[in-house]
């Protein structure tokens, strides 16, 4: 590590949007940790890495393990002794129609998108405040602005994210650090592939089954026109290289659309605007 060099920790960088965000953080002198439960899926960056020479590090962190947070955050502050970023990224979505969901489904759900933000920030925070500096990033979502069909669980755990986030900012900034929410809208990544279907949904008995039908044809149309992971990196890594970021970024021209949309519609125009995609 160089004197003055920023460290940056990224969750869930395996692929997709933490993949980018670690790559560009790196690119542009960031000592980072670019963290992922399951080390096996290092490689690619792994030889990024030393094709670039990057300052960058891969280690294990499943956020919803406190031993792993821990471990990690502790091998972490023993290299460095600070951290100027952390992006909360790791993440992934529950489908289905709410009566279809288990309490268990969706709690495991949030295990992952919310307590584990909520794990690693609180890891992290003591060594941001005692330093007096350091932004958080919350990878967020248009779900984090307003729902849609199928996308309950997944929408409440983006809609706590928000909630926590607004709140935490008042409590840091006193200490100097900065909360940031990232909010993209549709991005091609392993996102979909990744996505778990509520057990009872696939039933076709399910009296859900034809919203289901309907939804996944219009999410396949959706996603044609989705962004890049590279555009979610750009503007997260500008907001963080902001003198004075704001609480939200929105990312890609589809939410940019959606929540215009919902600014100027009554609640009722914008749910008739939903049921129309
Ligand atoms: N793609 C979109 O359209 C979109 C839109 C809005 C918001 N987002 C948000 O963006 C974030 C990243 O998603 P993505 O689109 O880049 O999808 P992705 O390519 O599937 O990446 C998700 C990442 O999260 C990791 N992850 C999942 N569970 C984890 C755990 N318990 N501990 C640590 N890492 C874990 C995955 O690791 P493994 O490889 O081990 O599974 C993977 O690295 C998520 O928070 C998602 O909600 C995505």
């Amino acid at each position: 590590m160089t004197s003055n060099q920023k460290v940056a920790i990224v969750t869930g960088s395996s692929s997709g949007i933490g993949y980018e965000i670690a790559l560009i953080l790196a690119r542009n002198g960031f000592l980072t940790y670019a963290t992922m439960r399951d080390l096996q899926k290092k490689s690619t960056l792994e030889s990024i890495k030393d094709k670039e020479n990057l300052p960058l590090k891969c280690v294990q962190l499943d956020v919803t393990d406190e031993d792993s947070v821990r471990n990690a955050v502790q091998d972490i502050n023993d290299d460095t002794g600070r951290v100027d970023v952390l992006v909360n990224n790791a993440g992934y979505g529950l489908n289905g129609a709410f009566e279809d969901l288990t309490v268990d489904e969706i709690k495991t759900q949030f295990e992952t998108n919310f307590y584990g933000l909520i794990r690693t920030t609180q890891a992290i925070l003591p060594t941001m405040r005692r330093q007096k500096s350091g932004i958080i990033v919350n990878i967020s979502s248009g779900a984090g602005r307003f729902g849609y069909p199928l996308g309950s669980a997944y929408v409440s755990t983006k809609f706590a994210i928000e909630g926590l986030s607004e709140s935490l900012s008042f409590e840091v900034e006193p200490f100097g650090i900065k909360v940031i929410l990232i909010e993209p809208g549709m991005i091609k990544t392993n996102f979909s592939n990744a996505s778990v279907l509520a057990k009872k949904s696939i039933d076709p008995n399910s009296p859900y089954a034809p919203l289901m039908k309907s939804m996944e044809k219009s999410i396949k149309q959706l996603h044609e026109n989705a962004s890049s992971s590279q555009l979610v990196a750009n503007i997260t890594f500008d907001a963080i290289a902001s003198d004075k970021p704001k609480l939200r970024y929105l990312a890609g021209k589809d939410v940019e659309q959606w929540v215009a949309a919902k600014k100027k519609m009554s609640d009722e125009e914008f749910h008739n605007m939903i049921k129309q995609l």
